[in-house]
Protein backbone atom coordinates (compact mmCIF):
# COMPACT_ATOMS: atom_id res chain seq x y z
CA UNK A 1 0.00 0.00 0.00
CA UNK A 2 1.34 3.26 -1.27
CA UNK A 3 2.05 5.91 1.60
CA UNK A 4 -0.62 8.07 0.97
CA UNK A 5 -3.53 5.32 1.06
CA UNK A 6 -2.13 4.41 4.52
CA UNK A 7 -2.38 8.29 5.43
CA UNK A 8 -6.12 8.35 3.44
CA UNK A 9 -7.03 5.01 5.47
CA UNK A 10 -6.24 6.70 8.81
CA UNK A 11 -7.82 10.19 7.93
CA UNK A 12 -11.02 7.82 6.88
CA UNK A 13 -10.72 5.96 10.65
CA UNK A 14 -10.19 8.85 12.41
CA UNK A 15 -13.33 10.25 10.74
CA UNK A 16 -15.48 7.12 11.28
CA UNK A 17 -14.55 7.27 15.19
CA UNK A 18 -15.31 10.78 15.31
CA UNK A 19 -18.87 10.24 13.81
CA UNK A 20 -19.49 6.91 16.10
CA UNK A 21 -19.41 4.79 12.92
CA UNK A 22 -16.57 2.35 14.37
CA UNK A 23 -18.88 -0.15 13.07
CA UNK A 24 -19.49 0.86 9.56
CA UNK A 25 -15.40 1.16 9.10
CA UNK A 26 -15.44 -2.35 10.67
CA UNK A 27 -18.34 -4.22 8.88
CA UNK A 28 -18.68 -2.50 5.89
CA UNK A 29 -15.08 -0.42 4.77
CA UNK A 30 -12.62 -3.02 6.26
CA UNK A 31 -14.45 -5.93 4.17
CA UNK A 32 -14.49 -3.81 0.96
CA UNK A 33 -10.70 -3.31 1.01
CA UNK A 34 -10.60 -7.17 2.08
CA UNK A 35 -12.37 -7.99 -1.02
CA UNK A 36 -10.80 -5.58 -3.50
CA UNK A 37 -7.60 -7.11 -2.43
CA UNK A 38 -8.75 -10.71 -3.46
CA UNK A 39 -10.44 -9.47 -6.40
CA UNK A 40 -6.81 -7.16 -7.26
CA UNK A 41 -4.95 -10.59 -6.72
CA UNK A 42 -7.43 -12.44 -9.80
CA UNK A 43 -7.24 -9.70 -12.01
CA UNK A 44 -3.86 -7.61 -12.07
CA UNK A 45 -4.30 -6.35 -15.29
CA UNK A 46 -6.67 -3.42 -13.41
CA UNK A 47 -4.71 0.06 -11.42
CA UNK A 48 -4.68 -1.29 -8.00
CA UNK A 49 -3.87 2.27 -6.68
CA UNK A 50 -7.18 3.97 -8.18
CA UNK A 51 -9.42 0.60 -6.85
CA UNK A 52 -7.50 1.16 -3.46
CA UNK A 53 -8.72 5.32 -3.14
CA UNK A 54 -11.83 4.28 -4.26
CA UNK A 55 -12.24 1.63 -1.54
CA UNK A 56 -11.10 4.74 1.31
CA UNK A 57 -13.23 7.13 -0.57
CA UNK A 58 -16.51 5.56 -1.70
CA UNK A 59 -18.36 6.46 0.99
CA UNK A 60 -17.56 9.89 2.57
CA UNK A 61 -21.55 11.28 1.93
CA UNK A 62 -22.45 8.50 4.35
CA UNK A 63 -19.17 8.74 7.06
CA UNK A 64 -19.31 12.79 6.64
CA UNK A 65 -23.48 12.85 6.91
CA UNK A 66 -23.79 14.72 4.54
CA UNK A 67 -27.14 15.58 2.69
CA UNK A 68 -28.03 14.71 -0.81
CA UNK A 69 -27.24 11.97 -3.10
CA UNK A 70 -24.75 9.20 -1.66
CA UNK A 71 -22.69 8.72 -5.57
CA UNK A 72 -22.77 12.76 -6.29
CA UNK A 73 -22.13 14.01 -3.06
CA UNK A 74 -19.28 10.97 -2.24
CA UNK A 75 -17.84 12.07 -5.72
CA UNK A 76 -17.51 15.79 -4.80
CA UNK A 77 -15.95 14.84 -1.55
CA UNK A 78 -13.39 12.34 -2.79
CA UNK A 79 -12.42 14.91 -4.80
CA UNK A 80 -11.77 17.33 -2.15
CA UNK A 81 -9.68 14.70 -0.24
CA UNK A 82 -7.65 13.76 -3.31
CA UNK A 83 -6.74 17.50 -4.17
CA UNK A 84 -5.12 18.06 -0.76
CA UNK A 85 -2.88 14.77 -1.53
CA UNK A 86 -2.18 16.01 -4.55
CA UNK A 87 -3.00 13.79 -6.55
CA UNK A 88 -2.81 14.87 -10.34
CA UNK A 89 -5.92 15.69 -12.03
CA UNK A 90 -6.17 12.32 -14.11
CA UNK A 91 -6.39 10.47 -11.33
CA UNK A 92 -8.78 12.65 -9.85
CA UNK A 93 -10.75 12.44 -12.69
CA UNK A 94 -10.53 8.13 -12.60
CA UNK A 95 -11.16 7.79 -8.82
CA UNK A 96 -14.43 9.82 -9.45
CA UNK A 97 -15.50 8.15 -12.35
CA UNK A 98 -15.17 4.59 -10.22
CA UNK A 99 -17.12 6.34 -6.94
CA UNK A 100 -20.00 7.57 -9.30
CA UNK A 101 -21.33 4.63 -10.08
CA UNK A 102 -20.25 1.90 -7.23
CA UNK A 103 -24.36 1.14 -6.11
CA UNK A 104 -24.94 -0.01 -9.36
CA UNK A 105 -28.69 2.28 -9.38
CA UNK A 106 -29.33 3.67 -12.45
CA UNK A 107 -25.37 4.24 -13.29
CA UNK A 108 -23.16 0.89 -14.05
CA UNK A 109 -19.57 1.30 -13.94
CA UNK A 110 -18.03 0.51 -17.19
CA UNK A 111 -14.60 0.31 -16.63
CA UNK A 112 -12.50 -2.74 -14.82
CA UNK A 113 -11.73 -0.61 -11.30
CA UNK A 114 -15.38 0.72 -11.46
CA UNK A 115 -16.78 -3.13 -11.59
CA UNK A 116 -14.28 -4.00 -8.91
CA UNK A 117 -15.31 -1.26 -6.40
CA UNK A 118 -18.96 -2.33 -7.04
CA UNK A 119 -18.25 -6.22 -6.68
CA UNK A 120 -16.02 -5.41 -3.52
CA UNK A 121 -18.90 -3.40 -2.28
CA UNK A 122 -21.31 -6.01 -2.88
CA UNK A 123 -19.10 -8.79 -1.77
CA UNK A 124 -18.93 -6.72 1.62
CA UNK A 125 -22.40 -7.71 2.89
CA UNK A 126 -22.02 -11.27 2.24
CA UNK A 127 -18.53 -11.86 3.82
CA UNK A 128 -18.89 -10.17 7.31
CA UNK A 129 -22.13 -9.79 9.93
CA UNK A 130 -23.58 -6.95 8.08
CA UNK A 131 -27.09 -7.91 7.81
CA UNK A 132 -27.06 -9.12 11.22
CA UNK A 133 -25.64 -5.59 12.53
CA UNK A 134 -28.43 -3.60 10.34
CA UNK A 135 -31.12 -6.54 11.98
CA UNK A 136 -29.76 -6.00 15.72
CA UNK A 137 -29.66 -1.76 15.16
CA UNK A 138 -33.65 -0.98 15.63
CA UNK A 139 -34.45 1.23 12.73
CA UNK A 140 -37.01 -1.03 11.12
CA UNK A 141 -39.25 -3.68 12.43
CA UNK A 142 -39.31 -7.24 10.97
CA UNK A 143 -41.61 -6.73 7.62
CA UNK A 144 -39.70 -3.47 7.01
CA UNK A 145 -36.29 -5.02 7.20
CA UNK A 146 -36.91 -7.84 5.43
CA UNK A 147 -38.08 -5.80 2.26
CA UNK A 148 -34.96 -3.71 2.71
CA UNK A 149 -32.74 -6.80 2.97
CA UNK A 150 -34.43 -8.54 0.11
CA UNK A 151 -33.97 -5.41 -2.33
CA UNK A 152 -30.52 -4.86 -1.18
CA UNK A 153 -29.87 -8.74 -1.63
CA UNK A 154 -31.00 -8.56 -5.12
CA UNK A 155 -29.06 -5.32 -6.01
CA UNK A 156 -26.14 -7.04 -4.59
CA UNK A 157 -26.15 -10.36 -6.39
CA UNK A 158 -27.74 -9.29 -9.47
CA UNK A 159 -26.29 -6.13 -10.18
CA UNK A 160 -23.34 -5.19 -8.47
CA UNK A 161 -21.31 -8.70 -9.16
CA UNK A 162 -19.56 -8.75 -12.10
CA UNK A 163 -17.13 -11.69 -11.99
CA UNK A 164 -18.44 -15.13 -11.97
CA UNK A 165 -15.66 -16.07 -9.68
CA UNK A 166 -16.83 -13.74 -7.54
CA UNK A 167 -20.34 -14.54 -7.53
CA UNK A 168 -19.50 -18.37 -6.61
CA UNK A 169 -17.62 -17.05 -3.43
CA UNK A 170 -20.95 -15.75 -1.28
CA UNK A 171 -23.29 -18.13 -3.56
CA UNK A 172 -23.92 -19.97 -0.29
CA UNK A 173 -24.33 -17.01 1.85
CA UNK A 174 -26.71 -15.21 -0.87
CA UNK A 175 -28.72 -18.26 -0.52
CA UNK A 176 -28.76 -18.94 3.03
CA UNK A 177 -29.59 -15.07 3.75
CA UNK A 178 -32.57 -15.36 0.91
CA UNK A 179 -34.09 -18.52 2.29
CA UNK A 180 -34.36 -16.54 6.17
CA UNK A 181 -35.19 -13.79 4.43
CA UNK A 182 -37.66 -15.20 2.15
CA UNK A 183 -39.43 -17.73 5.13
CA UNK A 184 -42.37 -16.52 6.28
FE1 LIG B 1 -21.88 3.47 -1.08
FE1 LIG C 1 -19.80 1.05 0.34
Amino acid sequence: MSKKIKQIKQLIKKECEKNNLDEFYRYHLLEVEKNALKLLNKLPEANNELVMLAVWLHDLQRIRQLEGDHQQVGVREAEKVMEEYNFSSENILLVKDIIHSHSCAGLTPTTLEGQILATADAMSHYTSDFFLWIATRGERNLEEYKEWALEKLDRNYNKKIFFSFAKKAIQKRHDALMQLLESK
